[in-house]
């Protein structure tokens, strides 16, 4: 649910509600290069700033959950030297995340199977973490090697397994349950999913989490995404009147 902000932008009205918890597909990297007739790992690092950029802002007017989507299961069928460019990225935006994030007092989790990384990542990824667990301010949840099914297949496992060992009746199985066994179990769902890039697609992003999300669709590639696009999404994000399946 929404809650009031405190006023920390001129460019937003007071009164403007947040959403708790915002999702970004941060998709269109590919197209921004192509435009510019650079290679696409050049939008990929252009958008790794943006990232950037955008987190802080977030965490800046006070937004508590922020879920980015960097990299899905299915990203591994680019090209192997996309692949290569973007995992670069990850360890040099990681490396970096460990310090530059405490400024803004960030929690960093990563969500996904991240077995798929190199130990090398997967350590970046437990460091930032380890590091950022105690700290106070907006949980960063960085979408890598995530796919929705994929989760959802592993909750299914998981409470299946309980049930066997006795540990669970099946008669006690809820929606909760399910929404437990997630990645993304103890938070709240998203209120708003903001998609650059035009594309009117999920993607195999968060579908449980996503079940009375808004979505904003915007017409402007990621690298391009500025904070006045954030208050946008936010604004538009206000207009809407949600319902929960109710009247
Ligand atoms: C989708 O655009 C974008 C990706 C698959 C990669 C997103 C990754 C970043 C922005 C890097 C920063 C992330 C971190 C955690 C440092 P696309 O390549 O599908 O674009 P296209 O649809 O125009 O081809």
């Amino acid at each position: 649910m929404a809650i009031f902000r405190k006023r920390k932008n001129d460019a937003l009205p007071e009164e403007l509600a947040l959403p708790v918890h915002v999702g970004i597909i941060m998709d269109g990297n590919g197209r921004w290069a192509k435009k510019r007739g650079l290679p696409r790992k050049a939008g990929h690092r252009e958008g790794a700033k943006v990232f950037r950029k955008i987190t802080r802002y977030c965490a800046s007017i006070g937004i508590k959950y922020l879920t980015v989507y960097a990299f899905s299961t299915e990203n591994w069928r680019r090209p192997e030297d996309e692949i290569g460019a973007l995992m670069g990225l990850f360890k040099s935006y990681l490396e970096e995340a460990l310090s530059d994030f405490k400024d803004d007092d960030i929690v960093v989790k990563f969500i996904g199977d991240r077995t798929g990384f190199s130990p090398e990542l997967q350590a970046l990824m437990d460091d930032n973490e380890e590091i950022s667990k105690d700290r106070k301010g907006m949980v960063l949840n960085i979408a890598m090697n995530y796919g929705s099914r994929d989760e959802i297949v592993r909750a299914v496992k998981n409470i299946s397994a309980r049930v066997s060992s006795g540990e669970l009746s099946q008669d006690d199985i809820t929606a909760q349950t399910v929404s437990d066994s997630l990645y993304t179990a103890g938070q709240p769902d998203p209120d708003l999913i903001i998609r650059p890039s035009g594309e009117y697609r999920i993607s195999n992003f968060m579908l449980w989490q996503a079940a009375y999300t808004e979505f904003v669709i915007m017409n402007k590639l990621w690298p391009d995404f500025k904070e006045a696009d954030m208050d946008e999404a936010i604004q538009i994000f206000n207009q809407r009147n949600r319902r929960y399946g109710g009247v």
